[in-house]
């Protein structure tokens, strides 16, 4: 019996489609809220000053390695640090917090739609004809997700460590003492954001259960899988709140430390 040939499809021209909602707005508001923080974030990173506050460290320096504030772990700027270059603690950490945003499932879905509209939204025709996908270069060097995940476990409790610091006050005499700011709860309220975004990836769940054949005969891997799932079906909101958490941290220490915001002291 002759078999019904399959129906050619038509290859859309760029921007035209069927669909009859605002599928612009979703790309559009990405591009601007992604836009806006690239922004904040260059431009914060590289000032080298008013990153830190009494106890408080701003997340993009943290940790700080070298540095003028009493956070640095090895002292003050390096001897092998590019004249051309102007210091700033932030440059040598903040690849690893970027990278794996840049390389994460949810984003790299969201800027390709936002910033190269490639395609501008789904069922919404592309610019290019032919679809490469993520399996041929240069996009497979997306697959380095995994590997910043390691770096992004690290840092949360190198951010746990400087929330928990922020709880501590000195004294004009160097005597420390238990104390709650507002910036306090500023940096713990980040540590938990980021964590919630960060234990729910993808790459995680993949690693805390997605390798088993039958992962319920692993009680704790089957804990783990569960609760990273429950954080992935959030993932897009997790990912949201805590750039806006991470941003803000930097703004709130930054305006503290020059003297535009006054910090609060609950306790
Ligand atoms: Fe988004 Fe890993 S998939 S952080």
């Amino acid at each position: 019996m002759a078999s019904t040939p399959l129906p050619v499809l038509r290859q859309r021209s760029f921007g035209e489609t069927a669909r009859r909602d605002r599928w612009w707005l979703q790309p559009l508001l990405v591009f601007i809220g992604l836009g806006t923080f690239l922004v904040y974030a260059n431009w914060a990173a590289f000032q080298g000053a008013h990153y830190t506050y009494g106890p408080y460290l701003s997340p993009f320096y943290s940790p700080e390695l070298f540095g003028n504030s009493p956070h640095a772990w090895f002292g003050p700027q390096p001897a092998w640090w590019p004249n051309w270059l102007p210091f700033s603690p932030a440059l040598i950490i903040l690849w690893a917090p970027a990278g794996f945003r840049l390389t994460c499932y949810y984003y790299r879905g969201a800027y390709y739609k936002a910033f190269w509209a490639d395609p501008p939204n789904c069922a919404v025709g592309e610019p290019r004809k032919h679809y490469i996908g993520e399996s041929n270069w240069p996009l497979r060097i997306q697959n380095v997700h995994r590997y910043f995940l390691y770096f992004a476990i690290l840092f949360l409790f190198m951010l746990a460590y400087d929330a928990i610091s922020a709880f501590w006050f000195k004294d004009e005499n160097g005597k420390g003492s238990f104390g709650i700011g507002v910036g306090s709860l500023v940096l713990t309220t980040n540590v938990i954001l980021l964590t919630c975004y960060t234990l729910g990836c993808h790459s995680l769940r993949h690693l805390v259960g997605g390798r088993r054949d039958c992962i319920s005969t692993s009680p704790l891997c089957h804990k783990a899988y569960k609760g990273c799932s429950a954080l992935n079906k959030r993932h897009m909101l997790w990912a949201w709140v805590s750039l806006v958490g991470v941003m803000f941290s930097d703004v709130y220490v930054r305006l503290c430390s020059m003297g535009v915001w006054t910090d609060v002291r609950i306790l």
